[in-house]
């Protein structure tokens, strides 16, 4: 039974900081010709209408990339993400829809290139595969997205970013993460891989990244923003962090222009604090 729905979340600092990665991956992977293959395990709905039910009952966006919106003090990477969040609203200053990983990544990919978007979520998975249907580079379906993505490595052109971003619902996920990298580095270890994962007290979530350093021992890029406090219970979601497994060799001096602007833009504390750490080879 699947309870996590991304629409609750559409938007927010977590979604700005994957979502600006991604980008920065897919453009650096657009400075060749050969196609590339994205593969999204975890794809979600596509896309979001902010001012809908699940958007407003908590409107997380509104402290993501509402943040963001109206600034014109932009650093280029980040004047380039809110540019096309801004397109798919029409190039209005009204922010109602927000992309989802998949509407991103199309986005950027050029005739070449291929999408292959797996949703467990039988309503998210509806509304993705409407979203390309009739599309011809792009396979949306629905099943469970660790398992699928043996079935797409090696990718054709040997060019390939993979997206794992999960719910993290159970604690269940961050185990399969490790898992599911371990194999996929051995089917393909020249692949690009990019995890999202919550900044939580759970154990799982801080030994994350560790896990995944040992496993990547051609270069890895983790960075993280803790923007909040955690409640009076010690519960909640301070942060959030990606890790890059075979990062661009570009990526790590990109982040370093925009993290320590879009730790402050995003802060809900008044010292937020960011990390950026990489091991190139
Ligand atoms: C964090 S959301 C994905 C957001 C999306 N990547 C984005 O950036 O727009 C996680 C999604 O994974 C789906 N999901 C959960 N377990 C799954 C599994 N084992 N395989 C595929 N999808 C799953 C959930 O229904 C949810 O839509």
């Amino acid at each position: 039974m699947l309870a996590y729905r991304h629409a609750f979340h559409a938007g927010n600092h977590g979604d700005v900081l994957k979502h600006l990665v991604l980008m920065q991956v897919l453009q650096h992977m657009n400075q060749k010709d050969k196609g590339w293959r994205y593969v999204d395990t975890h794809a979600g709905a596509g896309g979001y209408a902010l001012d809908g039910s699940y958007a407003r009952q908590k409107s997380e966006y509104v402290d993501g990339v509402g943040r963001l919106w109206n600034r014109d003090d932009l650093p280029p990477a980040l004047a380039d993400y809110v540019g096309l969040v801004r397109s798919l609203n029409g190039d209005t200053r009204a922010l109602k829809q927000y992309p989802g990983s998949p509407l991103i990544a199309q986005a950027l990919m050029r005739p070449q290139d291929q999408l292959r978007l797996f949703e467990l979520h039988p309503t998210d998975h509806r509304i993705l595969a409407s979203t390309f249907e009739g599309d011809p580079s792009v396979e949306v379906r629905m099943v469970d997205g660790f398992d699928a993505l043996k079935s797409q490595l090696p990718p054709p052109t040997r060019r390939s970013l993979v997206m794992i971003d999960p719910s993290y619902e159970g604690d269940r996920d961050y185990a399969r993460v490790v898992t599911t990298l371990r194999d996929a580095l051995v089917r393909f270890a020249e692949g690009t891989y990019l995890v999202w994962y919550p900044q939580v007290g759970k154990l799982g979530a801080r030994e994350l990244p560790r896990k995944l350093q040992t496993l990547s021992p051609k270069g890895w890029l983790h960075a993280r923003l803790t923007l909040s406090t955690t409640d009076e219970r010690g519960y909640g979601m301070v942060g959030s962090g990606v890790f890059v497994i075979n990062p661009p060799f570009t990526l790590h001096a990109a982040l370093r222009e925009w993290l320590p602007y879009l730790a402050q833009a995003l802060s809900q504390i008044d010292e937020p604090q960011w990390l950026l750490d990489h091991k190139a080879v």
